[in-house]
C-alpha cells in the first residue's frame, strides 16, 4: 500500500494483485447515490494542538452497507503527499475512523477501499 500519494496524479494503484482506480465525485450536485454512498465523508475539528479529522462513508445522509459480502475493507488518511494511517474494517465493524494531525495548509485526502467497488476518494 501506498506510503506516499502522487496528489496531482491519483488516479490508481496495485492492491492485493489488482489494479484499482480511484473513484472521486466530481459534482457534487450531479452524483449518483451511487457514488455518495461510497464517498468518505470528512469532518476537520480545530483542537489546541492539531486537529481531529473524523472519517465516515457516505455523503448527503447516504451511508454504504457492512455485510460480508460487501463491506469497507479500510480507510485511510494523507495530509499533503504523506500517508497519516490506515484503518482496516472487518464486516461487523462500522467504517468510521478519527486521526489526529497536524496541518498547515495542506490538503487532507480520505480514501476508503469497498471490497467491491474500489477506491474512493475525498479532499477537504
Ligand atoms: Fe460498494
Amino acid at each position: 500500500m501506498a506510503d506516499q500519494l502522487d496528489v496531482n496524479n491519483a488516479v490508481g494503484e496495485v492492491i492485493d494483485g489488482v489494479y484499482q482506480e480511484v473513484h472521486s465525485i466530481d459534482s457534487f450536485d450531479e452524483a449518483t447515490d451511487f457514488e455518495l454512498k461510497h464517498s468518505p465523508n470528512i469532518e476537520i475539528v480545530e483542537g489546541a494542538n492539531g486537529q481531529t479529522v473524523k472519517v465516515s462513508i457516505g455523503l448527503k445522509g447516504l451511508s454504504h452497507p457492512q455485510t460480508e459480502e460487501h463491506y469497507i475493507e479500510w480507510i485511510r488518511l494523507f495530509v499533503g503527499e504523506n500517508l497519516i494511517g490506515v484503518v482496516n474494517f472487518s464486516a461487523d465493524q462500522a467504517p468510521e475512523a478519527n486521526f489526529e494531525i497536524k496541518r498547515d495548509n495542506q490538503q487532507v485526502i480520505a480514501q476508503a477501499l469497498c471490497n467491491l467497488h474500489g477506491v474512493w476518494e475525498s479532499r477537504a
